[in-house]
C-alpha cells in the first residue's frame, strides 16, 4: 500500500500527530487528505480538505463519511489522555468515548467505502495498551480496548481485502505530553514510522524509537501467535464487522 496517489482521512489532524500525518501524506503524494478537526481548519495545499469531525457526534461522522466518495486510508488518531485515578466513572467513559467509540464509529461510517477501494485503517493506539502508565489509567483502558478493537478487526475484515494498522505510539512531544519529562518522538518522525509500516505492510507498526525497542519481542511472542491462531478460525468465513 503505497500513500502516493492514495486518498487518507486522518481524524484530529488539527494539531500534534494528526497534523504532522497530514502533512506527511502530503510529502509522500497523497492525492487527497481529509482533515477531519473540531474546529474550522485552513490548510495552504489544495488537496487538503477539512472536514467538521467530533468523532463522538454520530451526526457529524454520518456527515462526513456522506461528503467523502472515496477513501483509501483512515487513519483514527483522534484522542484524549487526562490524568485520572480510576475513582471517577466519568473519566473512564470520557476517555472510552473518544479513544474506543470514537474509532469505532468513523471506521464504521467509512468501511463501505474502505471495502470498495480494499483501503486500510489504520489506529492510531499507544503502548499503553500493553502496559499502562498508573497516572492515566483510563486512558490506558481505553487504548487496551482500541487495540483490541483494532485487532478483531483486522481479523474480521481480512477476508474484505481492508487491511487494519495498529499503530504502538510510544512518547511523543505534542500537547498530550507536555507535562512529561520524559524522552519523546517528534511528531514528524513518528507520522513517518506510521506510513513507513503502512507501506511495508506492518499489521502492528511501531513508529518511534521507545516502541521500536518491544516490536520484536511483541512480533515473535507468544501473545501475537495467539492473536494469529485466533484469527484464523474467521479467516476462512468473515463475518460482518
Ligand atoms: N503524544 C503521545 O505521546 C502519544 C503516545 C501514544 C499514542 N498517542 C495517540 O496519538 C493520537 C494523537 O495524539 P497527540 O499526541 O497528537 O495529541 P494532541 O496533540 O493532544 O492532539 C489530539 C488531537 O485529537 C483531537 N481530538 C480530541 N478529541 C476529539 C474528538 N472528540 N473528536 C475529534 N478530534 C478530537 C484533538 O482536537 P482538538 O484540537 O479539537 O482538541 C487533537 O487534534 C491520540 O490518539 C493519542 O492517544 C499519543
Amino acid at each position: 500500500m503505497k500513500i502516493e496517489g492514495k486518498t487518507v482521512l486522518v481524524t484530529g489532524a488539527n494539531r500534534g500527530i494528526g497534523q504532522a500525518l497530514v502533512a506527511e501524506a502530503l510529502s509522500r503524494g497523497a492525492a487527497r487528505v481529509y482533515a477531519g478537526t473540531r474546529q474550522p481548519l485552513a490548510h495552504p495545499d489544495a488537496r487538503v480538505t477539512p472536514l467538521n469531525l467530533d468523532v463522538t457526534d454520530a451526526a457529524q461522522i454520518r456527515a462526513a463519511a456522506e461528503s467523502v466518495e472515496s477513501l483509501d486510508i483512515l487513519v483514527n488518531n483522534a484522542g484524549i489522555a487526562l490524568y485520572d485515578d480510576l475513582s471517577e466513572r466519568a473519566a473512564l467513559e470520557q476517555h472510552l468515548a473518544v479513544n474506543l467509540f470514537g474509532t469505532y464509529g468513523v471506521t464504521q461510517a467509512f468501511l463501505p467505502l474502505l471495502t470498495g477501494s480494499q483501503g486500510a485503517i489504520v489506529n492510531n493506539v499507544s503502548t499503553m495498551a500493553l502496559a499502562p502508565f498508573p497516572f492515566t489509567p483510563a486512558y490506558a483502558i481505553s487504548k487496551a480496548a482500541a487495540f483490541n478493537l483494532t485487532q478483531s478487526l483486522r481479523a474480521l475484515l481480512a477476508g474484505r481485502g481492508v487491511r487494519v494498522h495498529a499503530v504502538l505510539t510510544g512518547p511523543t512531544d505534542t500537547d498530550m505530553t507536555r507535562g512529561f519529562d520524559i524522552p519523546k518522538a517528534s511528531p514528524a518522525s513518528v507520522a513517518r514510522g506510521i506510513f513507513d509500516g503502512v507501506e511495508n505492510g506492518e499489521e502492528d507498526i511501531f513508529p518511534d524509537p521507545m516502541s521500536a525497542s518491544i516490536a520484536d519481542s511483541w512480533r515473535n511472542g507468544a501473545v501475537k501467535a495467539m492473536e494469529r491462531e485466533n484469527a484464523a478460525f474467521v479467516a476462512a468465513e468473515p463475518t460482518a464487522a
